[in-house]
């Protein structure tokens, strides 16, 4: 996979070349190239920020270095790409939220391409040209809270989506196993133990050393399944009921959930007389 970053401050890339995601790079299994946007500027002070049309507080990026840079690495496509192009990534807190359903897809696709916004983010027009280019565009999100800029961003996306790629993790099966996978029913994955059996008074679960793996198996499912509806009962919503045994209803109706007609919902709460 090729990764380009156009970012302002390329030195908070430098994280990619360290763990598996270096590693990963220096095996060939990924490319990361970080371009400066003002490469791309044109006057003294190489100016890539100017005050918003119709008033209101901070600064704005201007588009031209935007589609100057943009351009060019749009013009040097790797061999992987074929017809398809890139996806252009752009951070910034109106896109959809990052989900390892959107990593899992983007580790499909042989070419990145992130534009990381600073102050209060690129013109507008920017994503629209790219988009009417026929470019796919991705604004993405990482949650509901305001960054400095994209550049935390690209760390988290390529993170997320280069341990996806094969042979940079080096047991795949871990993979299928974690939270949100899609392995596990996106539920969030169960409490893990490791030796001593006690420690500071706390026992690991018997069952887990019971050498049972059915039972194992369904110690893990309920406690995913637990943690899941009382953290994030969003996550539920999601939950095909029909991946659900009698074993799973019954430990979800104890948490307050009900089957609806795509995920589980709260049970209705009981009407005082
Ligand atoms: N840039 C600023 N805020 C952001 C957020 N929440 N997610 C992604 N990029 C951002």
């Amino acid at each position: 996979m090729r990764v380009d970053v156009v970012s302002i401050f390329g030195e908070y890339l430098a994280p990619l070349s360290l763990s598996l995601i270096g590693k990963a790079r220096t095996q060939g299994l990924l490319e990361v190239r970080v371009h400066d946007l003002r490469e791309h500027t044109h006057d003294r002070h190489r100016t890539v920020d100017d005050t918003p049309y119709g008033g209101g507080a901070g600064l704005l990026m201007k588009p031209e270095p935007w589609g100057e840079a943009l351009d060019a690495v749009l013009a040097d496509p790797p061999e992987s790409a074929g017809e398809r192009g890139p996806v252009l990534l752009v951070p910034s807190p109106v896109g959809e939220v990052f989900t390892q359903v959107a990593a899992v897809e983007l580790a499909a696709e042989p070419w990145l391409v992130f534009a990381c916004g600073r102050y209060e983010g690129i013109d507008a027009r920017v994503v629209e040209h790219y988009r009417a280019r026929g470019v796919r565009v991705r604004e993405v999100s990482l949650g509901d809270y305001v960054l400095n800029g994209g550049e935390v961003a690209v760390l988290v996306v390529v993170e997320a989506v280069a341990r996806l790629l094969p042979g940079v993790v080096g047991n795949a099966a871990s993979l299928a196993e974690e939270s949100h996978a899609s392995e596990h029913d996106g539920l969030l994955e169960h409490p893990a133990y490791t030796k001593p059996a006690t420690w500071r008074g706390l026992d690991v679960p018997a069952v887990l050393s019971s050498g049972d793996h059915g039972a194992v198996a369904r110690w893990r499912r309920e406690q995913a399944l637990r943690r899941t509806a009382r953290r994030r009962p969003d996550l539920l919503a999601r939950l095909d009921p029909a991946r659900c045994g009698a074993a799973d209803l019954a430990v979800l109706a104890e948490e307050g959930f009900v089957p609806g007609a795509h995920g589980f919902l709260p049970a209705a709460p009981a009407v005082a007389d």
